[in-house]
């Protein structure tokens, strides 16, 4: 096996321009980008975005362009590894903070990708998906499913915003990314089903034969229940408490190309994960600490996000007690058949 393959450079110049002028390219200097030995080369580098530094200028948005003027006033986090401007975190992962301001109400659409939302500050903010009004308070996780309308209202009486994650880029990459614009929704008079069919774990609503539930049969999953489940876990499990959501009828991730976890830190506790073929990104919920991500350290507090490429050697140390909501597109690359976790 070659290491070095033959370069453009050693190709005679009118060969190269006959090639150019035929529409085609050699393989053999470039085999080897898109082909590796032994593991992928990300473009993706670690990043890091501090809620403190980008909050006010989420702020100044608001007063700067009228959410009619921005439908979705959102700030994007750009991947270092693309540069900025990049609609993108990581190869397969959008993360954008989203502010709404009271009375602000953001147009029904429905799109191809999907989208979950974590609320990082404020209370009063809704959405609603295929009628279903979900409240937003902070931490939720609320799913937005490709396909389902959707839109978002606040009745409190201060800025709230999210974070949004999406699976755009992988839609982009598929030239698969559109959206239906639509009327705001009519809202079922009822709460969310995290607060009716799915409020205990491990039950779920009888059906009878040929009825079966909703594709996505719960969309709110609201931190208070997430935050209880983890500290139990701390308590009587071992090493760092870790929750996957999932899908209540069928154990599955929430959505089809991305998953979340939620992980609770004590206070001075570490966690040094398997390299996961997986990229990921994770939101601080709460607390303070530091992760090293190829060995590159990055401190994190309250209400910050950070993100690693695939395969990143990472170590988490919590410096305080800390809860951390982890990204990941686990589910798509499992259904392409090549998901891996290797020993550090
Ligand atoms: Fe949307």
């Amino acid at each position: 096996m070659a290491e070095q393959l033959g370069t453009l450079e050693e190709l005679p110049q009118d060969y190269r321009e006959d090639m150019t002028a035929a529409g085609v390219a050699p393989l053999w200097p470039m085999m080897r980008n898109v082909l590796p030995h032994g593991a992928p080369n990300p473009v993706t580098q670690a990043g890091y975005w501090s809620f403190p530094k980008i909050r006010p200028l989420l702020l100044r948005a608001g007063e700067l362009t009228p959410v009619e003027k921005a439908e979705r006033r959102v700030l994007v986090l750009s991947d270092p590894g693309r540069g900025a401007g990049a609609m993108q975190a990581t190869a397969t992962i959008y993360l954008g903070l989203q502010l709404l301001l009271p009375g602000e109400s953001a147009p029904a659409h429905r799109h191809t990708p999907s989208a979950v939302r974590i609320v990082v500050e404020g209370r009063g903010g809704y959405t609603v998906v295929d009628g279903e009004r979900l409240p937003m308070e902070p931490g939720d996780l609320v799913l937005t499913p490709g396909g389902e309308w959707h839109d978002h209202g606040h009745d409190g009486d201060e800025p709230v915003i999210w974070l949004d994650a999406l699976d755009l880029p992988l839609f982009v990459l598929l030239e698969g990314s559109y959206a239906i614009e639509g009327e705001l929704q009519a809202q079922r008079n009822r709460p969310d089903a995290s607060q009716v069919e799915y409020s205990a774990a491990g039950l779920a609503p009888s059906r009878r034969p040929g009825r079966g539930a909703r594709r996505y049969p719960m969309m709110r999953y609201p931190w208070a229940a997430t935050e209880t489940a983890l500290r139990n876990m701390a308590t009587y499990g071992e090493g760092v408490a870790e929750l996957d959501y999932i899908n209540p009828e069928t154990g599955e991730d929430v959505l089809p190309a991305l998953g979340f976890t939620a992980m609770m830190l004590k206070p001075g506790q570490s966690e040094a994960p398997p390299l996961r073929s997986c990229s990921s990104a994770f939101h601080v919920i709460a607390g303070k600490g530091r992760t090293e991500i190829n060995g590159q350290v990055i401190e994190w507090g309250p209400k910050d996000t950070f993100t690693a490429p695939v395969f990143a050697r990472l170590r988490h140390q919590a410096e305080t007690e800390a809860f951390l909501v982890r990204i990941h597109d686990r589910p798509l690359q499992e259904k392409l058949g090549y998901y891996e976790e290797r020993a550090r």
